[in-house]
């Protein structure tokens, strides 16, 4: 079912302090941050050549990634996304295999403007997999 890892996404206290080490001292091509008030984050794209790393800083009020920090406040490992060709067939195969869907189970725009979905992590041993369309 899953294709490629679209990416690696990490929640950071801090984007310039993230970013800039991954530009100065591991090399990387860094992009610049993007706002995304819909989705409560600010992002920075890091192209890794095989799939892409993202830096997320909370943006706003309720932002998703504020409770991860709050446990977490030097920052760690949000999620990881992986590409799938149906993303209605596969939370319904999901479903049936007893795994859990986060939300009320129906695809959503994701920062990409692509449907997706988070699957619970108890379900993927205390990983949050979220899936992207991509046709
Ligand atoms: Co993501």
């Amino acid at each position: 079912m899953i294709g490629r890892l679209n990416h690696i996404a990490i929640a950071v206290p801090d984007l310039a302090t993230a970013s800039a080490k991954y530009r100065d001292l591991l090399g990387a091509q860094v992009g610049q941050p993007i706002a995304l008030p819909e989705h409560g984050v600010t992002v920075i794209f890091i192209d890794t050549g095989n799939t892409k790393v993202e830096l997320l800083e909370p943006l706003g009020e309720g932002s998703p990634i504020a409770g991860f920090l709050a446990k977490t406040p030097g920052g760690g490992m949000h999620h990881i996304c992986f590409e799938v060709a149906d993303i209605t067939a596969a939370a319904r195969a999901l479903v049936a295999g007893g795994a859990r869907v986060l939300g009320d189970g129906e695809p959503k725009t994701g920062a990409h403007g692509l449907p997706v979905l988070f699957l619970h992590p108890k379900d993927f041993d205390g990983t949050l997999i979220e899936l992207e369309q991509h046709r």
